[in-house]
C-alpha cells in the first residue's frame, strides 16, 4: 500500500500545487494524508478549503496549532471523520485526534496528530496521548503526524514509537529536512516541509516579517504569491511497517520559470 503524506499546505500557492500534484498523480496512492492547518491564508481552514481537499483525493486532513484559526472550523470537526486535530488538547476540546479510515486496496489505516510543547503552548504530554490512544487501537497501520517546533522532541517522538506505527512525520516547521529513515519498520523525518512557496518566510512574503523583525513595527503578514512547491513523503507500508519511503519536493514543470 502505498501513502502520501502532503506537508503543510500553505495558502492559495500551497492548494494550486497540490491541486496540480494530485490530478496527476493522484492514482498512484492508496491513501492521501493533508496537514491543512496553513490554507487559509496561513491560518487555519475553511469548509470550502476541506471540501477541495477531499475533492482531489485527501483522505484525512490534519491540523495543528492553527485549529481554531477559522470558526467554521469547530462545526466542521464535529460533523467529519476526515479531519483531525491534536489529540493532546485538553478534554472536551471538540473533533477527533485520530481518525480510521480504509485505504484504497481495502486495509485500515488510523491517522493520529499530537502536539510537541516545547517552544509551543502548554497541552497534555503527547507522548502518553499517544501511547493511551495506541493502547485502544487494534489498527495494523498508524500514522503519526507530530506537530512540533523543536527537532530534538521530534526526534524522540520517532524514537518513543519506532516499531509501534509505521511513520511518524514531522510537521509545522515549514523547512524539509534531509534525515528521512526506516527504523523497525517505522518512517522517520523531522520535518516534511511545507506545501507552498519555499523562497518566503515559512509561507509568509519576506517585506512584512523583515519589517517586523528589523523595525519592530507592526505589519499584517501576507501570503507570498508565487508558484508552489509540493513537500511529501511517500511510503511504502506492508502489514504495518514500512519498507520503502521518498522524500518528495515537485512543482509543477509549467511553473519552474523565474517569477
Ligand atoms: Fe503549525
Amino acid at each position: 500500500m502505498r501513502v502520501l503524506f502532503i506537508g503543510d499546505i500553505f495558502a492559495k500557492p500551497g492548494l494550486v500545487v497540490t491541486e496540480t500534484y494530485l490530478n496527476k498523480f493522484r492514482d498512484q496512492y492508496d491513501f492521501i494524508i493533508a496537514n491543512g492547518e496553513n490554507i487559509a491564508g496561513g491560518f487555519g481552514i475553511t469548509r470550502k478549503h476541506f471540501d477541495q481537499l477531499i475533492d482531489l483525493g485527501v483522505d484525512v486532513v490534519t491540523l495543528g496549532n492553527h485549529s481554531w484559526d477559522q470558526r467554521e472550523v469547530f462545526s466542521l470537526v464535529e460533523e467529519s471523520n476526515r479531519i483531525i486535530r491534536p489529540l493532546n488538547y485538553p478534554t472536551g476540546t471538540p473533533g477527533l485526534g485520530h481518525t480510521t479510515l480504509e485505504s484504497r486496496t481495502g486495509e485500515r489505516i488510523t491517522v493520529i496528530q499530537a502536539m510537541g510543547r516545547i517552544f509551543m503552548e502548554p497541552l497534555d504530554c503527547p507522548f502518553t496521548a499517544i501511547d493511551d490512544a495506541l493502547e485502544t487501537l487494534s489498527t495494523n497501520t498508524v500514522i503519526v503526524d507530530f506537530h512540533a517546533e523543536a527537532s530534538s522532541e521530534k526526534k524522540v517522538m520517532g524514537y518513543h514509537l519506532a516499531g509501534r506505527v509505521a511513520a511518524v512525520v514531522g510537521t509545522h516547521t515549514h523547512v524539509q529536512t534531509a534525515d528521512e529513515l526506516i527504523k523497525k519498520g517505522t518512517a522517520y523525518i523531522t520535518d516534511v516541509g511545507m506545501t507552498g512557496v519555499q523562497d518566503s518566510s515559512i509561507g509568509m512574503r519576506f517585506e512584512e516579517v523583515h519589517k517586523r523583525f528589523v523595525m519592530k513595527l507592526p505589519a499584517r503578514y501576507k501570503p507570498a504569491d508565487r508558484p508552489g512547491t509540493l513537500c511529501g513523503l511517500e511510503l511504502d507500508i506492508e502489514a504495518g511497517k514500512t519498507r520503502a519511503l521518498k522524500r518528495l519536493q515537485w512543482q509543477a514543470e509549467e511553473m519552474t520559470g523565474e517569477a
